[in-house]
């Protein structure tokens, strides 16, 4: 972003276009459809949900020699965020000689459209997809697809579509971006710090380079709105009709889109995607991996940060159990003042926190495995995919002498905020698994929270839910301390 030329330039098919500074709270399906007419991208939901959306953004790799491709839902994403980025939406998939990318030709072949709404949104998922991963399993090709509906056709053709484009070359399957790579260098040498757009009548979109130009900006306007990965922000801006007078970005500040490993624990910067924690956790805490498995869609956790599902502060919010179970930190800041905080001191309130006056998160300290601590957490919703939790629950443990120790529980979905539940933990602390009885822990639930229903699900079966959650995780322990017993 150029803040003399006041406009915004991205790539888009081997061309550099620059969207003027009025553009400050489009959203880039808007721009694409009404502005560059790349009508293919189509407008379903508007929220997120449907993924008739969906359009491939690319970054270049700090190697500056490849181009990395995520798949984004283009209604959430407003264009300022596009600076020194590349687009491909379904029109960029054609060839010169007209014919059409494997993926496209499979979904005609396999008969995976019918009246084809949703088909551009579902070919850019699957182009996204392999992209990465060449042959894919079933399970990842409906991982891939768990973001796109599709009332008419039914999955199995698009599905079949997907592994018969597969059979074609890797060299077909790679997007053709011989043109925008230099183009993409080009913006990065002659990108300005730091960049700021406005509108005509003064509303304005910042995006600093480093933390300390983020914190000073706040600190001058702490009424911003900070921007991660605009999966709330969006939806305020297309279904509420927000319109910040200012609004600053977080996404170009390198610093913040680092984790580092600081030994007992990771350090997770604010604009870190819930992708990127998914593959971080993978192997250390499986049931958390498969809980943001779970979270949105691929294009929802491609931008979707840890940081703003947090600060969001939703009751539903589904990695505050997780992160509360684990014992998770967080690193706010304020100026040139960084203080730490657990995140069970965060929440004030529903939706309220304790964040001050100018005062971010920088980044969340998540510790690592600790040797004999065990971590269980599981989300119960109506869908399997792209659903909000009816309850997440949460726990990690230690077992000394075939006992109970250091339990930490937590849930979304019961009070008006993440919480853990210390009157469940101290039922269970102290206590041999088989020892454990549902009518102790369904005390503590009713001793704990306010019964209330919920749009999502009623305070009898949340609070069944909430018993029953922690009934499996306990017994589940059981053999392990019958293994221990000699
Ligand atoms: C289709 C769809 C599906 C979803 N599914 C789920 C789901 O399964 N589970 C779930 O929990 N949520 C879900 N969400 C909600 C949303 O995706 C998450 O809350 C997400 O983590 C928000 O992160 P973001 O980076 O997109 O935040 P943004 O939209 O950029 O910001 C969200 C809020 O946090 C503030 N903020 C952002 N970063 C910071 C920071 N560093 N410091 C202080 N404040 C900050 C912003 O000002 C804003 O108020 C879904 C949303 C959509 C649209
Ligand atoms: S229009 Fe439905 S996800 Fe964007
Ligand atoms: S083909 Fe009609 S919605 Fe999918």
């Amino acid at each position: 972003m150029n803040q003399t030329s006041n406009t915004v330039r991205f790539v888009l098919d081997g061309a550099i276009v620059e969207a003027s500074g009025e553009h400050h709270s489009t959203s880039v399906l808007d721009y694409l459809r009404e502005h560059l007419g790349r009508s293919g991208t189509k407008e379903g939901c508007a929220e997120g949900d449907c993924g008739a959306c969906v359009v491939l953004l690319g970054e270049l790799d700090p190697s500056g020699t490849a181009i990395n491709y995520l798949p984004v839902n283009s209604c959430l994403q407003l264009v300022p965020t596009l600076e020194g980025k590349s687009v491909k939406t379904v029109e960029s998939l054609r060839h010169a000689d007209g014919s059409l990318h494997p993926v496209q030709r499979a979904m005609a072949e396999s008969h995976g459209t019918q009246c084809g709404f949703c088909t551009p949104g579902i070919v850019m998922s699957l182009t996204g997809l392999v992209q990465t991963v060449s042959s894919p399993t079933r399970s990842e090709i409906n991982d891939a697809l768990s973001g796109n509906l599709c009332r008419c056709t039914g999955y199995k053709p698009i599905i079949d579509a997907t592994l018969k484009a597969c059979e074609a070359p890797d060299g077909q399957l790679r997007l053709d971006d011989d043109k925008d790579l230099p183009l993409l260098r080009q913006l990065r040498d002659a990108r300005a710090q730091p960049p700021l757009v406005r509108t005509a009548d003064g509303r304005e979109f910042f995006t600093p380079g480093t933390v300390a130009a983020l914190a000073d900006y706040l600190g001058r306007h702490p009424d911003a709105t900070l921007l991660a990965g605009s999966t709330e922000i969006g939806l305020q801006v297309n279904k509420q009709f927000a319109r910040p007078a200012r609004i600053v970005y977080l996404g170009q500040v390198a610093a913040l889109r680092q984790v580092e490993d600081r030994g007992a624990f990771w350090r997770i910067g604010a604009q870190v995607s819930l992708s990127t924690v998914q593959a971080l956790v993978a192997q250390a805490y499986p049931d958390f991996a498969e809980v943001l498995r779970r979270f949105g869609s691929p294009p929802i956790r491609s931008t979707a940060t840890l940081a703003g599902n947090i600060a969001n502060g939703s009751p539903i919010g589904d990695s505050m159990p997780c992160l509360l179970a684990l014992g998770a930190t967080l690193l706010l800041r304020r100026g040139d003042v960084t203080r730490t905080l657990e995140l069970e001191r965060f929440y004030t309130g529903q939706k309220k926190n304790a964040l001050q006056s100018g005062e971010f998160i920088e980044a969340i300290e998540l510790p690592k495995p600790a040797p004999g601590r065990v971590f269980r957490a599981h989300k119960v919703s109506k869908r399997f995919d792209q659903d909000i939790s009816a309850t997440c629950c949460a726990m990690s443990y230690r077992l000394l002498d075939g006992k109970f120790a250091d339990v930490r529980l937590a849930y979304n979905g019961l009070a008006p905020s993440p919480c853990r539940a210390p009157r469940l933990e101290a039922v269970i602390n102290g206590r041999a698994p088989d020892a454990v009885t549902a009518v102790e822990l369904e005390q503590a639930i009713a001793a704990s929270f306010t019964a209330r229903d919920g749009l999502r699900a009623s305070w009898v079966y949340r609070s069944l839910l909430a018993r029953n959650l922690v009934l499996q995780f306990v017994e589940e322990a059981a053999p392990t301390v019958a293994e221990a017993t000699p």
